[in-house]
């Protein structure tokens, strides 16, 4: 498998727009305006994974002061810093049809990488109870429930922190 990980650009909107669609429910994906905002944002912590050449999944988060994302952070582009502490994850996708060989892994610890030489303290993202294993073995800690009413579900906090004394 060849697998390809890099930098998101405008020319990728349509095509994370409909991965978005396949992934997520619609009271949780994120829109085809939303994209176009985080792209024009923070194309460098928005990546994409490509397979022999075909996109099958990406990730992307904006960069902010909090430890935790707040569910306006989502929507208004306005609150990435790009000298932000903590390096976000908004979303994580994989085609189902490619799920189960780590790619989301791969894409996690690339933004990981990106996040290291930016110089952040960490990174942060929320997701449901139920994927608080698999970031655990990608080196997050949970620090507990969010209070983002997000799709009207359960969130959880969790960080990774580089220096742990932080
Ligand atoms: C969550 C999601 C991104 C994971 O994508 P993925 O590429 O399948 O993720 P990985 O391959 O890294 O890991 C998935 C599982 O496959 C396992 N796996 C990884 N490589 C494997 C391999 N070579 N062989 C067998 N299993 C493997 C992992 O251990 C993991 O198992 P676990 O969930 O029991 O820990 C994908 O399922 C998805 O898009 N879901 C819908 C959207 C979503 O929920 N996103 C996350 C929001 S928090």
């Amino acid at each position: 498998m060849n697998l390809n990980i890099r930098q998101a650009t405008i020319n990728d909107l349509d095509t994370v727009t409909s991965i978005e669609e396949i992934c997520f429910p619609k009271a949780e994906a994120a829109t085809r305006e939303s994209f176009e905002a985080r792209l024009k944002a923070f194309d460098e912590s928005f990546l994409v994974a490509e397979l022999d050449g075909k996109m099958v999944g990406f990730i992307n988060g904006s960069v902010i002061n909090e430890k935790v994302i707040l569910d306006e952070f989502y929507s208004d582009t306005s609150f990435h810093n790009p000298n932000g502490d903590y390096q976000s994850i908004f979303g994580l996708d994989v085609l189902p049809e490619y799920r189960a060989r780590g790619i989301a892994a791969e894409l996690v610890k690339a933004l990981i990488e990106v996040a290291r030489k930016a110089g952040r303290k960490g990174l942060t993202l929320c997701c449901k109870e139920q994927k608080i294993p698999y970031y655990s073995k990608l080196g997050f800690v949970d620090i507990g429930k969010s209070e983002s009413e997000h799709g009207h579900a359960v969130w959880y906090n969790m960080v990774l922190l580089f220096d742990k004394t932080n």
